[in-house]
């Protein structure tokens, strides 16, 4: 059996119009199930067994994959499902889109926000995750006080983390205010909870931090817990590491 939806999500999954354009669609009677005319909202319909039409024409729910950049807030987890029910990123990935499919690449943590891709694609979040393709993250960290010369020099020649060295990392200065500096940083891997460590690793403290950047996909001016398709250069580019 096909995932049930209501009608007007099933428009706005084909790509036709937005919810609310596709309740305009309904009230105006242009749409049809099974060739019944529906004029109501709310009427339920199962994809991939009821036949919806648009003026007389069939919309289909292509079963395409979808490839997303969200600016993540704070508090929420990167998983499709948290075991204490907290908010999660698929939750931020409104219901136009066939959630269920839809995960996040890698993750960042509960207390980071900023760039996190999310896709229906394996192929996708292997190549963009796995170190091996060495996909450029950039973070903006916000961090307590200064930090020295020499250890901005040790973040840029790696440093060692727990039983790791972390590859060299581009780093730089970016700003200082009220107590604190921001430093923005360029890392290769994704080690768990790696950049704070890296801070730690040279006695500096992560106050917050932000990621702004993974390979040529730019957070951009997207708003905070807003989400965007990929363009096709940013999914080729990811895809052709
Ligand atoms: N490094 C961190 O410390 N946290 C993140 O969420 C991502 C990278």
């Amino acid at each position: 059996m096909g995932e049930i939806v209501r009608l007007q999500k099933y428009i706005a999954m084909s790509g036709e119009a937005s919810r609310r354009g596709a309740e305009g669609m309904i009230s105006e009677g242009r749409v049809t199930v099974n060739g019944e005319k529906v004029r109501e909202q709310g009427v339920k319909v199962e994809v991939g067994a009821d036949v919806v039409c648009l003026d007389g024409r069939e919309l289909k729910i292509s079963n395409k994959d979808y490839y997303i950049a969200l600016n993540k807030p704070v508090g929420y987890v990167s998983t499709a499902k948290d075991q204490f029910d907290r908010p999660t990123v698929v939750d931020l990935v409104k219901t136009d889109l066939p959630q269920a499919r839809i995960f996040p690449v890698g993750r960042l943590d509960y207390d980071t926000e900023g760039l996190l891709l999310l896709t229906t694609d394996g192929d996708f979040a292997y190549k963009v995750s796995h170190p091996k393709f060495n996909t450029d993250k950039t973070y903006i960290a916000k961090i307590k006080g200064g930090i020295s010369i020499s250890g901005l020099a040790r973040l840029r020649k790696g440093v060692k983390i727990e039983d790791y060295v972390t590859s060299p990392a581009e780093v730089e200065i970016l700003d200082a205010a009220d107590n604190h500096t921001f430093v923005k940083i360029t890392i290769h891997e994704g080690k768990n909870r790696q950049v704070r460590k890296m801070f730690e690793a040279v006695g500096c403290k992560v106050a917050a931090l932000q990621r702004t950047s993974i390979g040529v996909v730019e957070l951009g001016n997207l708003p905070i817990g807003r989400w965007r398709h990929l363009t096709k250069y940013e999914v080729n580019y990811l895809m052709n590491k």
